[in-house]
């Protein structure tokens, strides 16, 4: 932005400024005031609990068990997966899983267990239920991981949504992950969590709870076994979570426990039981498979609140190809827009865009639009007209529509919860690829409505279609956002067949994986801000959501030239990496901290570019497999506890092991070592796990170290594949995957398996592509690393 732009949006937003307050001010009344009529204050409730039970109907994979006061459904899928729903409450309709209900394992049924209770026992998993309604989940070796104490119900005497309240017990060595994007993690430690999609309101850091994106999807690992559960309800509601304590061997061990308290709905929920691993390719399989971004979208993104011109979009992208710096994508904010309204462009600022999105692609940089679900309540608006007349916009309970503010003014919301709108929406992208958009970026969709007092989003009382069931903003609040993504994605798949959307989300629930990403929102710069990206990363990943990443440098503010590195050097190394920030923050350019942080910037974005080849092959995986990209260390060692406390460092796939610098001044960190060997990547210098070790980490880079025998597709100096390979141990053999890029479209490039082993009683490594016939040469170049002293015979 010159400073004539700056002037220019200062001036804008200033004299908006006042108007806007006051319009905040008139819709928190206006909220409150429509929630006050349509949802009075709870009234006297009726407590319940199920009571004893009183019969049980076996059937495929479970059965059915009535107690005096309610009915339990269970059933074992055949991906392993258990359903349990009270009140009889089947796994559809859900957003979580849309059809996806996997059938029944008929090999599991209701048998009678000891004091009258009864049990199901699945091939992983034996779910036992007391004559009471407790339900223990236990391993096939009889270790309880879960204890769900009978569930108990608040009903209002005079009808209407019951509350509802589970509590659970997990063992005492117990660590609990999930619950969506959380700042504080990735170990969730004792606190209450709430899930309702929230925009903090202000560039938030590790304190921050809730944010954008909730979820009631917990993961849990203790030393017997890893478990997800998740509880199928959109509904308001809260977790409190205390991990257990151990009685050092004296016996008085205390559980750990599980309080979800929800508002309504459905009171169902789906466990998975195994390795972590199997855990997610279950959850992978019950509610989607994680979308495969374009290989672009695995490079490097810059995007700032405020390019203001075309000429600036040039500038910053000159600034990159003159330096020889790395650059895939820029994205354009809510300023290129005709006064912040959505699908519109800024003919004076941007009046030729096409042609700028032409000339970038030609460089191979795309362009990504910012999308704002709220329109601007004008007639003459296109967006609006158009919605109108497909009766496409949220309205409150006596019928009228549901006005709130956001950047364009007085706006109304979409609901995507209904077919024909998200047809009407998706329908809308059109205007965006025409512009030369290549990739789409949802914003302000938790939904986001400014207010100058109370929540800033819609009345709880507003309502939805719930795809045709009718509810409120109660039951829709937290899936808004699924379902604008879903309107995009599935529509960008008709827009444009040849290519694969990329779609990524401020906001989202279970499932959001399906249509693509999401990103840290508005990260606070400062260190505890560097240490929640993280965070939030390896959170969603173990949700489910394994393509993700923070602004790099942080929303807001300036970054010091040593954080906006260390920020560059972590983003470097997560699955979105993306510069971004605010319209009045300081600069994100590499080249704006001085001749030290371009070269070592400059490292960072050569060796992203570098590993692509490693990131496709991650995102298939991630795709077929639902295993994150991004792993806490313990992914392959649950059972290691000294790694289940360690959150401070990652796998990236198997090969990998990043250790992010996230604290100021350091040259050296520690790292907590997995089991095996494992070389510094650019010392080459040899470490044995499991260990904690000291590690360098001057300013040049972080730690990254590759695990003996691992095999690393990278990208050539010739733009071409080749193997890294990572020398095993003597006598010890290792291997990896390699998907080759099949380019943006809908290719299946075939899975390649490598094996690494010592041959010649140590004196020859080889490296082969094993297959169904037999081993071969790998078609590519191969380069081996840390042989040390010793050279390889190839
Ligand atoms: C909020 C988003 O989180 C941020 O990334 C964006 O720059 C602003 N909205 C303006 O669109």
């Amino acid at each position: 932005m010159d400073g004539r732009d700056l002037v220019r949006s200062v001036r804008v937003v200033g004299s908006v400024g006042a108007a806007q307050r006051l319009r905040t001010v008139k819709a928190a009344w206006r909220r409150r005031r429509a929630d006050a009529e349509a949802l009075p204050p709870r009234g006297p409730e009726r407590a319940r609990v199920p009571g004893p039970v009183r019969e049980v109907e076996p059937g495929t994979g479970g059965g059915v068990i009535r107690f005096n006061r309610s009915e339990l459904r269970i059933l074992v899928a055949v991906n392993g997966a258990v359903f349990w729903g009270w009140d009889g409450a089947a796994p559809e309709p859900s957003y979580a899983l849309l059809g996806r209900c996997p059938e029944a394992d008929p090999r599991a049924v209701l048998e009678p267990d000891k004091d009258g209770g009864w049990r199901v026992v699945a091939e992983r998993v034996t779910v036992v239920v007391s004559r009471h309604g407790a339900i223990e989940v236990r391993t096939p070796g009889g270790v309880t991981l879960r204890r769900d104490l009978p569930p108990r119900w608040w009903e209002p005497v005079g009808g209407g949504a019951a509350r509802w309240m589970q509590r659970s017990e997990v063992p005492a060595d117990a660590r609990f992950f999930g619950l969506g994007g959380r700042a504080s993690g990735p170990r969730l430690r004792a606190g209450t969590y709430r899930l309702w999609n929230t925009d903090p309101g202000r560039a938030f850091g590790p304190g921050d709870d809730p944010l954008y994106v909730t979820m009631p999807v917990q993961l849990v690992v203790s030393d017997a076994a890893t478990h997800l559960v998740f509880h199928d309800t959109t509904w308001d509601g809260t977790v409190t979570l205390r991990e257990g304590e151990e009685g050092a061997g004296s016996g008085h061990d205390r559980a750990g426990t599980s309080e979800l308290r929800v508002e309504g709905g459905p009171l169902r929920c789906w466990v998975m039981v195994g390795t972590p691993a199997r855990v997610l390719l279950a959850w992978a399989s019950l509610t989607g498979a994680p979308a495969l971004p374009p290989t672009w979208a695995l490079g490097h993104h810059h995007a700032r609140w405020g390019f203001g011109s075309e000429q600036e979009v040039r500038r910053i992208v000159s600034g990159y190809q003159e330096r020889g710096l790395p650059l895939d994508a820029v994205h354009l904010d809510i300023d290129h827009l005709d006064e912040h309204q959505v699908f519109t462009v800024d003919q004076e600022r941007f009046p030729k865009l096409p042609l700028l999105a032409e000339e970038l692609r030609g460089d191979g940089i795309r362009l990504v639009s910012i999308v704002d679900p709220a329109v601007k309540a004008a007639e003459g608006n296109a967006v609006y007209d158009g919605g109108t007349a497909v009766d496409a916009f949220v309205r409150d309970a006596s019928g009228q529509l549901v006005r709130g503010v956001a950047w364009p003014g007085e706006v109304v919301f979409p609901d995507f919860t209904h077919p024909r709108v998200r047809e009407w929406w998706g329908g809308l992208y059109e205007e965006r690829l025409t512009q030369g958009f290549s990739g789409f970026w949802h914003d302000m969709n938790e939904p986001t409505s400014f207010a100058a007092f109370g929540e800033s989003t819609l009345p709880r009382s507003a309502r939805h279609a719930l795809e045709g069931r009718g509810g409120d903003h109660r039951e829709a609040h937290n899936v808004y956002a699924l379902g604008m993504a879903r309107a995009a994605y599935d529509s960008l798949r008709e827009l444009a067949p040849k290519e694969r959307p990329f779609v990524f989300s401020r906001s989202g629930w279970a499932g959001m994986q399906r249509y693509g990403g999401t990103w840290s929102g508005d990260v606070a710069t400062g260190w505890p801000g560097l240490r929640a990206s993280l965070s939030l990363v390896l959170g969603l990943g173990l949700c489910g959501v394994p393509y993700s990443g923070p602004d790099v440098g942080g929303f807001d503010g300036s970054p010091s030239p040593e954080l906006y590195l260390r920020w560059l050097q972590l983003g470097a190394y997560l699955p979105l990496f993306r510069t971004h920030a605010s319209l009045r923050a300081g600069r994100r350019e590499p080249w704006e901290f001085g001749a030290d942080v371009l070269e070592h910037a400059r490292v960072a974005l050569v060796e992203r570019r570098r590993l692509l080849p490693y990131f496709v092959t991650l995102a298939h995986l991630a795709r077929r497999t639902g295993a994150p990209y991004v792993r806490p260390l313990w992914w392959n060692a649950p059972e290691d506890r000294a790694l289940r406390d360690c959150e401070d460092a990652f796998l990236l796939g198997d090969g990998l092991l990043v250790a992010p610098v996230l604290d100021p001044g350091a040259d050296r960190r520690a790292v907590q070592l997995p089991r095996g060997r494992w070389y510094d990547t650019v010392t080459e210098q040899v470490y044995e796990g499991p260990a904690q070790v000291l590690v360098d980490a001057p300013l040049s880079r972080i730690p990254v170290l590759a695990r003996a025998g691992a095999v690393i597709p990278v990208r050539g100096d010739d733009g071409g594949l080749e193997l890294e390979v990572w020398a095993p141990a003597r006598g010890r053999s290792g291997g990896g995957l390699v998907v080759p890029d099949g380019g943006d479209g809908w290719d299946e490039p075939e899975l390649e398996r490598y094996v690494t082993r010592w041959k010649s009683r140590g004196k020859r490594l080889v490296v082969e592509r094993a297959g169904e016939g037999g081993s071969s040469e790998p078609p590519y170049p191969v380069r081996v690393r840390g042989l040390g002293e010793r050279s390889a015979q190839m």
